[in-house]
């Protein structure tokens, strides 16, 4: 009995689903102010470096992987060498608690959108009113990552509405997901394109740009620009989550994965940089119009889109009224659709691996992890779930999280299948014929980069364990995430089930 795999209608939809995965919140609050910090217009040369040498080289191991073997993250890496195949896990679960914190920033976006809709801008036109906005009104911000008085209900019941279209996105199976991204990828660029006109056409938007892009070359020879550039190009491309593999599986053995990696790869980095213009173009106005330098206004994270930008928004209410509810709006449109294709790209991929393992239905799997997704957004929904947020995304994607799974990727690729043999196959279904500089890529430059990037991060862990609020327990805390992800990767894989699906496949 032989089983066909679930497949996408299309390669186009293939391809917005993998452009959908790696677009996301990071690229509008991420990369500009990366980018700003790492040397405005210089960044982009170990930006480029970075995606050359390590993004798109990993981008088609990802994709090859996962066409080839047919099957998500751990059954692909467990068809290659079957111990390997809680690496599989650990991706995917790292992953999960990522797209648990994940769901709760677009919650908060939720809250947002809702409360633009009025004449005026609840939160005020300065950064002081948006941010009491912020920590008052819609995170009831506790005194610390222990004091847990209450749910944020707002940002909570926008959590839930997100887990609940995640589950109607994903339980159909993937071609369902391809109707989706046909909205959810162009919708926000159409609307970052509106905030991108609005912007450039305002007084003092030169003067923000110049921010983003004027050239700090000697940038270039600091060494934690490089560092933030690989970093940005791994996260930013959702490399080492497992998701790119599941996603590529749909497709078939012989799709030509190369070709589709350096679209992926550029449509990903247009996106970051069209972003950067909307954001600073408007920042530029805000600063100007208050009579601030640009410096003073600009954030990353979500100081940028919970608190600055929502208030130079606000601002442009003198202008004429309508315009700060309508450029809110879409703004925070913008954050949601940006986010949705992010998080059920993971959530997808684990119940593809669920659905590999144990021969489940898609609804089933989808359904249990959505319960569980929710039950985490609320632990990062309740009054001091941004403290929460923070440390976790500093301690499970910073370093535990793909800078290692990267890492073994390489080293299972690269060294124990040997990376000649894997481009020989590669090449063999493509338009475009990799040479042996992504051996070079694979073996020595992108691991040499993860462990650069590994030793720098876990030191500055152990060094200053973690900023405001350090405490031996929330130290201790911060290893038990950490080693969750792999601990429960291991006893996923010791579970056998009494006929396992890529077993059956193969005879
Ligand atoms: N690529 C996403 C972004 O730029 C971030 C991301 C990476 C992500 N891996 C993820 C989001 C896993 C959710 C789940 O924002």
């Amino acid at each position: 009995m032989v089983e066909l795999r679930d497949r996408w209608q299309s390669r186009g939809s293939f391809l917005l689903g993998a452009i959908g995965s790696a677009v996301g919140l990071g690229n509008l609050w991420r990369f500009p102010y990366v980018a700003y910090k790492n040397g405005g217009g210089a960044f982009l040369v170990p930006y480029f470096v970075a995606l050359l040498t390590a993004g798109i080289p990993l981008l088609i191991l990802e994709y090859s992987l996962g066409a080839k073997m047919q099957g998500s993250a751990p059954k692909a890496l467990g068809k290659v060498r079957s111990k390997w195949e809680f690496v599989g896990w650990w991706a995917l679960v790292v992953g999960m608690i990522i797209s648990m914190y994940y769901v709760s920033i677009m919650g908060m976006s939720w809250d947002y959108l809702f409360s633009s809709f009025k004449s005026v801008m609840p939160w005020g036109t300065s950064a002081e009113t948006a941010e009491k906005f912020f920590n008052e009104k819609v995170l009831n911000l506790s005194s610390g990552p222990f004091d847990i008085k209450d749910i944020a209900w707002g940002v909570f019941i926008g959590a839930i509405i997100t887990w609940v279209w995640i589950f109607l996105v994903i339980f159909k199976g993937v071609k369902n997901v391809g109707r989706v991204v046909l909205i959810t990828v162009p919708l926000p660029w159409l609307m970052l394109v509106v905030l991108t006109i609005r912007g450039l056409t305002l007084e003092g938007a030169s003067t923000g740009i110049n921010y983003y892009l004027a050239p700090q070359w000697e940038k270039l020879f600091d060494p934690s620009a490089w560092l933030a550039a690989y970093g940005q190009i791994f996260f930013s491309l959702s490399l080492g989550f497992g998701i790119m593999i599941a996603y590529a599986s749909y497709m078939s053995k012989t799709s030509d994965t190369t070709n589709n990696a350096f679209i992926t790869a550029f449509a990903n980095s247009g996106t970051e940089y069209l972003a950067g213009f909307s954001v600073f173009s408007i920042l530029g106005y805000f600063a100007v119009s208050i009579n601030a330098d640009v410096a003073s206004v600009v954030k990353g994270g979500p100081g940028l889109a919970f608190v600055v930008y929502p208030a130079a928004l606000a601002k442009l209410g003198d202008i004429a009224g309508w315009m700060a509810p309508f450029f809110s709006i879409c703004f925070f449109i913008t954050l949601i659709t940006l986010g949705i294709d992010s998080a059920f790209s993971i959530v997808e991929a684990f119940a593809a691996g669920l659905e590999d393992k144990f021969g489940w239905g898609k609804t089933k799997t989808s359904a249990i992890l959505c319960v569980l997704g929710l039950l985490g957004s609320l632990w990062f929904s309740t009054t001091a779930g941004l403290y929460w947020l923070d440390i976790t995304d500093h301690w499970i994607s910073d370093c535990f999280g793909l800078a290692i799974i990267g890492l073994l990727e390489c080293i299972l690729i690269g060294w124990l299948w040997k990376a000649s043999k894997f481009r020989q196959e590669i090449n063999s279904f493509s338009d475009i014929r990799i040479g042996r500089w992504w051996d070079i890529c694979i073996k020595f430059i992108t691991p040499a980069v993860l462990i650069w990037l590994l030793i720098t991060n876990i030191w500055e862990l152990i060094e200053k364990p973690y900023g405001g609020y350090c405490s031996l327990a929330l130290f201790l805390g911060g290893w038990m995430v950490a080693l969750m992800a792999p601990v429960i990767g291991i006893i996923l894989t010791i579970i056998k089930p009494k006929n396992p699906r890529w077993k059956m496949e193969e005879g």
